[in-house]
């Protein structure tokens, strides 16, 4: 295709999402392949969706570096396998100007998420290292001038509940609820947002005789929470609001909730129940009409929740079940997987494999909450005082997001 053509196929792409989804959509860009093509030939792929966010596993020089001047927004990552290392806080300056200084502003990354699914590791140590790894990494800078331009957050699995449904009955699990008001804490004073990976999907496939196929694709006509007397018409939502409960329940009400990952596979293997095709185009499509219309939940109905969908591509390296592999709304060639009513433009004609995936080994682990989402336990959640005041911090942080869209 001649670069005049495809310009013009841009152009009316853009103007027809114009009016079709006039909200920006944010995807996970996971490198966990060998056969992906190179990240320049990805710019006008991502373009072509209208994304305007891309979140990373890692601080991947050549994605940074093809997405100069592009105006997309990213999110970094810092491997789990790096937050021992921060706990010195030259380190976490060393970090910071190799894998994002040096970028700003060509590239624009407005934040950096310390380590993924930590807390649901079950690993004491790592665990420990993580808000100081934070703490490091936020110091870092603003003694590099660049904390206001750049938030510090970590990415948080469904499983950190102990208690997720009803939603008004959310609440973190007990032994981690100690830590995890330390790091709301954080986020309060700094203004940075709650980040958590949420997948109906694996509520799904735990106890599919148990949850009705068309709550988890938004297609139901819903549930209505008995705690709060509030409709939810669809399981994202009411997983989302259970954590906006467990928050609150710990005293943090003013630190917003984004959604870093969510998503549907479109292959399974047999014991995988609701991992088609056909269910993967309806959840990540039904979702991409909820992004379009802004709507927020029903506990937080003018919440932008600033959904980061997973996965751009199908990763034929990620370890686990078939559904590990693939997460992705495209495949490696740059064709969509299945039809989510967008004009792609597919991938510029520099195309050529990659040498392999440069995630470092981090996976973006997308493992199933230990527990399955309609799990109630027989106790109440301890309703713990209301610790933190409220502040302006979550509408800065609103404020700041929407001037990111
Ligand atoms: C894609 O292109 C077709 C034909 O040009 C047009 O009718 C349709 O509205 C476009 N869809 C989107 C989502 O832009
Ligand atoms: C972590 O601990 C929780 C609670 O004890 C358990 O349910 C979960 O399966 C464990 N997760 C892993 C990855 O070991």
């Amino acid at each position: 295709m001649s670069m005049d053509s495809s310009k013009l196929i841009l152009l009316l792409f853009s103007a027809s999402l114009f009016f079709t989804a006039a909200s920006s959509i944010g995807i996970n860009y996971g490198q966990i392949a060998n056969n992906l093509p190179h990240p320049e030939a990805v710019v006008p792929l991502v373009k072509s969706i209208d994304a305007t966010r891309l979140k990373l596993y890692d601080a991947d020089p050549r994605v940074l570096k093809a997405f100069a001047n592009t105006g997309v927004e990213f999110i970094v990552g810092l491997g789990n396998e790096y937050l021992a290392t921060m706990r010195d806080p030259k380190q976490a300056q060393a970090w910071v100007k190799t894998n994002v200084q040096c970028y700003l502003p060509a590239t624009k990354i407005t934040c950096i998420a310390v380590g993924n699914e930590v807390l649901t590791f079950n690993d004491s140590t790592l665990a420990s290292n993580l808000l100081p790894a934070m703490e490091n990494i936020h110091a870092a800078l603003v003694s590099l001038n660049l904390d206001k331009q750049v938030m510090v957050t970590t990415a948080h699995n469904l499983g950190i509940l102990e208690v997720s449904y009803p939603p008004s009955a959310g609440a973190f699990r007990r032994d981690l609820t100690q830590k995890l008001s330390c790091i709301l804490d954080f986020h309060s004073k700094v203004g940075s947002p709650f980040l958590v990976n949420a997948y109906p999907f694996f509520a799904y496939r735990a106890n599919p005789k148990q949850i009705p196929l068309d709550f988890v694709l938004f297609e139901g006509s819903g549930i209505v929470d008995t705690g709060s007397g509030l409709h939810y018409d669809n399981m994202f939502h009411a997983q989302i609001d259970a954590v906006h409960s467990a928050i609150e329940k710990v005293g943090y009400k003013n630190v917003c909730l984004q959604i870093s990952e969510t998503g549907w596979p479109s292959k399974g293997d047999a014991d995988e129940a609701g991992a088609t095709l056909d269910n993967a185009r309806k959840y990540n499509g039904n979702l991409l009409k909820l992004i379009a219309e802004k709507k927020g939940t029903p506990m937080r109905p003018n919440l932008n929740l600033n959904i980061y969908v997973f996965a751009l591509f199908n990763e034929n390296q990620k370890p686990g079940p078939t559904s590990e592999r693939n997460f992705g709304l495209f495949k490696p060639d740059g064709t969509p997987v299945y039809n989510l009513g967008f004009n792609v433009t597919g991938l510029a004609s520099t195309n050529s494999p990659s040498s392999g995936g440069s995630s470092g080994g981090t996976m973006p682990s997308v493992s199933a909450p230990p527990n399955g989402y309609l799990s109630i336990t027989a106790d109440d959640a301890e309703r713990l005082p209301f610790r933190g005041p409220l502040s302006v911090f979550c509408l800065m942080v609103s404020t700041i997001l929407a001037l990111w869209l």
